[in-house]
């Protein structure tokens, strides 16, 4: 999860002007929460927007309808969410003008609970769900053109089991920095984790063609992106679920098989330019000898791979339904690391998951000071309604969750601090963000660490840099 993005770009079709005599244009506000997976659909709802003649608008109080397009994956994501269509309704009720203001939810939590939430937030004008983000303009054009009886329940357009995947060619309007974009490779989840919604609200794993992602980078590194996030639930399954033979939760990346990513970053990878590929949400279960090889050959693939693991001891693994065990996790990293030198991995941890005795949590504790990830992140275990692990005996107190998510947390400081004081004085390849602000090939944007440099560096170009100190998370360099 990320922060919140409020569209702060004004769109507009070209030649579009509200002048009198013409229709009024319609504007419209949307709060972005959630992961990449989410903002990408934020960015195809913007570009249906500007194609109907909308206007996205950053200022909430000139929106004729608010859009908040939520997650709900974990109990803070929900409480975020909840949050941000109650200030948004706050706000219209603050401003007479804005009493007319349309209110509509979108995303995760609206793909999850849609049914139960109309009656709690009748203050709500519609509910969407996946399938409905290229719809957006008409059902804005019909929420504000008819008068909404007092007490009317909001309109309910979610559907369940969503199958709406983005082509090369879907309208869209990225909110990203103009250097670095999102590109959805694959919708929806086959696998079983027993803590995990998200399956259940996104659906099915449904790849795109190769054909079409390539079409959508080509375009996207002729218009200046140096860096293509490649995201999906599960990046490592891409086009796996198109193959003949079915491909069960533990199938391997082989091209041999039908489409899969080894196949796609060599594509990738003959597109001309200067830019980053980097890899986003692998499973450990997938990863193959081939994907390992195909990576340390493609100098365009970042030497980074974000790969959640959940923990690592297999009690744990097994209630979890990871479909994996820790001596598979322990071989594969052992093989990336020998495969591609340089490699930063980056990975996600449960902490004070339903049953976790203190020994599984030790053993937790030991891989993660002895594999030291370059990247770690850390989640407390949040129940979820409707998921597996929810009905399990053992859940822990808050306060042992707490405990257990400080002490993993605080080991992950400490080795990162001596990573990034092992960094001073190396050399370092930054893509620069911001004024003063880049990143290296180790970080991912929103997830990752800073490299602050000289403001001088252009904005979304590389620089060559020399580390000269640092902290915990964070570098400088010259
Ligand atoms: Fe949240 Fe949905 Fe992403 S639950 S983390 S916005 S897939």
């Amino acid at each position: 999860m990320s922060a919140p993005v409020l569209a702060s770009c004004a769109l507009r079709a070209p030649g579009q002007q509200s002048s009198p005599g013409h229709p009024k244009i319609v504007k419209v506000g949307l709060v972005s929460l959630g992961c990449a997976k989410n903002l990408v659909d934020s960015e195809i709802m913007a570009g249906h927007l500007h194609k109907a003649g909308m206007e996205l608008t950053p200022n909430p109080d000139e929106a004729d309808v608010m859009i908040v397009n939520t997650c709900s994956f974990i109990d803070a994501a929900k409480e975020e969410s909840i949050g941000a269509i109650l200030d948004a309704n706050r706000d219209r009720g603050m401003r007479r003008r804005h009493r007319a203001q349309k209110l509509i939810v979108a995303g995760c939590m609206a793909q999850r609970f849609a049914g139960e939430l109309g009656s709690s937030m009748p203050e709500v004008d519609a509910f969407i769900g996946l399938d409905q983000l290229t719809q957006i303009a008409s059902i804005i054009e019909g929420l504000l053109a008819k008068e909404r009886e007092k007490k009317a329940p909001p309109e309910n357009f979610v559907t369940p089991q969503p199958t709406f995947i983005p082509d090369f060619d879907t309208p869209r309007f990225r909110l990203t920095p103009s250097h670095t974009a999102y590109v959805k490779i694959a919708e929806g989840c086959n696998h079983p984790c027993s803590f995990c919604i998200i399956p259940q609200m996104r659906g099915r794993h449904r790849s795109r063609t190769v054909e079409s992602i390539v079409a959508e980078a080509r375009e996207l590194v002729s218009e200046g992106v140096r860096e293509l996030n490649l995201i999906s639930q599960d990046t490592t399954y891409f086009g796996m679920d198109r193959w003949e033979e079915k491909a069960g939760p533990r199938a391997l990346v082989d091209s041999a098989r039908g489409d899969s990513l080894t196949h796609l970053l060599r594509e990738l990878q003959k597109i001309e330019g200067d830019f980053w590929i980097r890899l986003l949400y692998t499973h450990p279960a997938h990863w193959s000898d081939e994907l390992i090889q195909t990576i340390a050959k493609c100098s365009k693939v970042a030497r980074y791979v974000d790969m959640p693991l959940q923990h690592i001891s297999d009690p744990m693994l097994d209630a979890m339904r990871r479909e994996t065990s820790s001596q598979h996790i322990r071989d594969l990293i052992k093989r990336i690391r020998a495969g591609i030198p340089g490699i930063a991995l980056r990975t996600t941890f449960i902490a004070g998951f339903p049953g976790e005795t203190a020994e599984d949590f030790e053993t937790l504790l030991r891989f993660i000071e002895e594999t030291r990830f370059e990247r770690l992140g850390v989640f407390k275990y949040s129940r979820e309604e409707g998921t597996r692990a929810a009905k399990r005996d053992g859940h822990l107190t808050s306060r042992t969750k707490e405990s257990r998510w400080k002490k993993a947390m605080a080991l992950q400081r400490r080795i990162a601090l001596e990573q990034t004081t092992a960094a001073v004085g190396r050399k370092l390849r930054v893509l620069v963000e911001a004024p003063g602000v880049a990143r290296s090939e180790a970080d991912a944007p929103e997830v990752d660490a800073r490299v602050f440099v000289p403001k001088r560096l252009p904005v979304g170009q590389f620089a060559e840099v020399t580390v000269v100190s640092a902290d915990e998370y964070d570098l400088v360099a010259r």
